[in-house]
């Protein structure tokens, strides 16, 4: 029998959920998991080419899938896509979870993720889709999470030290 994850971290992409969720399984000696990763080994393909060739409904679907099957058997530290939480079914298995929202501002956001053109969702006009983007996704964020830690100005060990403590998670 699995416990479920010790921590699943949302929030937009750059927000910091790889950084902080590899630095929170090292202080909490778990594994780390990544439903990115997941569905990259799975298709044998990047996500950007997903999305390009299959559109982004199809993207969804491998997403829940990915999300139901890394809640089921991981025990560890679990980071979702920017946007898993659009899809009902996903929130749907995250409630009753340990999960964190970490979150960011505009200026943050372009900062961090403005030029990389391998986040499709921002690759045109960075600070009008991250708002707009914004807009439609806050409230999920907020919805599905136990707690909201805020990342602007804070280092990656900040962050993962004020999920720790909002969580009440001791390391190992
Ligand atoms: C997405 C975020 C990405 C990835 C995909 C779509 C989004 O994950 O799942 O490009 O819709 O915000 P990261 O948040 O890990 O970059």
């Amino acid at each position: 029998m699995t416990t479920g994850p010790l921590v699943v971290l949302i929030g937009p992409m750059g927000s910091g959920k790889s950084t902080v969720g590899a630095l929170l399984a090292e202080r909490l000696g778990a594994p780390y998991r990544d439903t990115d990763a997941d569905i990259v080994a799975a298709q044998g393909r990047e996500i950007a080419d997903i999305f390009v060739d299959e559109g982004e409904p199809h993207f969804r679907e491998l997403e829940r899938e990915a999300v139901r099957a890394a809640v089921a058997e991981h025990s560890g530290v679990l980071a979702l896509g920017g946007g898993a939480v659009l899809d009902a079914s996903t929130r749907a298995l995250l409630s009753g979870l340990p999960v964190v929202y970490l979150s960011m501002d505009v200026e943050e956001a372009v900062k961090r993720v403005g030029l990389n053109t391998a986040r499709p969702l921002l690759a045109v006009n960075p600070r009008r889709q991250w708002r707009e983007l914004m807009e439609a996704r806050r409230h999920l964020y907020t919805e599905v999470a136990r707690v909201v830690v805020e990342t602007d100005g804070r280092t990656p060990e900040e962050v993962a030290q004020a999920v720790l403590d909002a969580l009440e998670l001791k390391s190992a």
